[in-house]
């Protein structure tokens, strides 16, 4: 038995802080906490000296202070495959896609070159206090055997698949409607379920699937109906377009995903700026979740999203990256620019909401509450320790914070993988132990 007690500042959420400050109720805060640790898994949260005297007797300590410990964040939507696409110059998505995207994903297929980028796609993870994420694999299986073996090594969380791609993309990068689906059912029969692994059923979006491929990726959905689903919804117009084009029967781009029952409450749509009403209804009644990326939306220049129209029609949400579309890694900086989106919008973004997104609200979009993104007992112990006064910058800005509220929004505003002080995997630490 490994046994760990945390001593810190302790921030968790337990519901959806909507009214800001004023919905204490919804997460705990403790000055000076304990968070009791036991084969990796959370045993017990209170003060400290309470637990030291109780439960945590003879557990060995680590103290924290003055830095906040937090669930791990999570991450909705990351291509693992795209580290080397970060910052390509591109105008919008489709041109995004075929002079870089495409170009790189054919490298997964070269020898070696999927276990490189697995190892150093985790550790940015860690480094960035990503503990749990929903990730695109490449087209090819060895891409998701690379992935899912380095997750499982270092007992992370993981959602993940193989992308389904049989069109309009380079002939290195396609499958069939058949191998796609033997592929796709043989990694599950490795994977998931195995350790902390759980695979996603991934057609990439519509433009790069068949009707004979979406039609089997519903299959596999209606087979594993306890899988997660994740594709691209509605990011652009000129995919949109193209989406009518190569689907002229489909009321719109939403109906296409229903006409093959790839939604449902664990279907993640990646982007959803460009919705009508009809298709907002069509993801609601579904229960599926519209993935916010926001760095991801500012850099390929695909719009808005309007987050108070979507939670008006009770469209389930999330928040991501997006990497390599997205341009950081930091849910930080993703929160911060989550908020610049909304305000620009005229919507506000509280930083106990953003906060509560990126761990509580994103475990629930993944239909993993009680397992990641909060302190609830039996909960995995994914935990991150937050310093406010990372850089010189912070430290100054720092002198003039108040409130637990201000320190979140100041580090969501100016923090990064800076503000990363330590990262718990199962209870062990992970982000000291990297090599350098
Ligand atoms: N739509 C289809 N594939 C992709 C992708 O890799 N990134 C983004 N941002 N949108 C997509
Ligand atoms: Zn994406």
């Amino acid at each position: 038995m490994t046994e760990i007690l945390l001593r810190g500042r302790i921030l968790t959420f337990r519901d959806e802080p909507l009214n800001g400050e004023a919905s204490a109720e919804t997460f705990t805060y403790i000055e000076d906490g304990g968070l009791l640790i036991r084969d990796g898994k959370i045993v017990a949260m209170d003060d400290y000296a309470r637990l030291r005297a109780g439960e945590g007797a003879s557990a060995e300590v680590t103290d924290h202070h003055p830095h906040l410990i937090m669930p791990g964040f999570i991450d909705c939507h990351i291509h693992f495959p795209q580290m080397q696409v970060v910052g390509s110059y591109a105008g919008a998505l489709l041109e995004w896609l075929d002079r870089y995207t495409f170009v790189e994903e054919q490298k997964f297929s070269n020898q070696g070159h999927p276990e490189r980028i697995a190892s150093a796609f985790f550790d940015e993870l860690i480094r960035h206090g990503t503990t749990t994420a929903s990730v695109y694999c490449s087209v090819h299986r060895p891409s998701v055997h690379a992935f899912f073996s380095e997750a499982h090594r270092r007992n992370m969380r993981m959602v993940a698949g193989k992308v389904m791609m049989d069109r309009n993309a380079p002939p290195g990068l396609l499958d069939t409607p058949q191998s796609g689906y033997d592929d796709s059912k043989a990694l599950i029969g490795e994977w998931h379920g195995k350790g902390r692994q759980l695979y996603a059923i991934t057609p990439r979006f519509a433009p790069t699937s068949t009707p004979e491929q979406l039609e089997m990726s519903g299959a596999l959905a209606r087979e594993f109906s306890d899988m997660h689903v994740q594709t691209h919804l509605c990011e652009n117009p000129a995919e949109i377009a193209f989406v009518a084009e190569l689907f002229p029967w489909s009321r719109d781009y939403t109906q296409v995903y229903e006409h093959y029952e790839l939604l449902g409450p664990k279907t993640l749509l990646g982007h959803c700026i460009h919705l009508s009403d009809a298709e907002v209804g069509t993801i609601a009644n579904s229960g599926s979740i519209a993935v916010f990326c926001p760095t991801s939306n500012l850099f390929i220049g695909s719009g808005l999203f309007d987050l108070a129209r979507l939670r008006a029609s009770n469209v389930r949400n999330a928040i991501a990256t997006d990497i390599g579309g997205g341009t950081s890694y930091s849910m930080l900086r993703t929160l911060d620019e989550g908020y610049k989106i909304l305000n620009i919008q005229g919507q506000r973004y509280h930083p106990l909401r953003s906060f509560y997104q990126a761990t509580l609200g994103n475990a629930r979009a993944l239909s993993l509450e009680g397992v990641v993104g909060s302190f609830a007992a039996g909960a995995e112990a994914d935990c991150i320790v937050l310093d406010a006064r990372a850089t010189p910058a912070m430290r100054i800005r720092m002198e003039t914070v108040e409130t637990l509220v201000e320190e979140l929004m100041l580090m969501q505003t100016m923090g990064d993988d800076r503000a990363i002080a330590e990262v718990y995997v199962a209870g062990r630490p992970a982000k000291s132990t990297l090599v350098k």
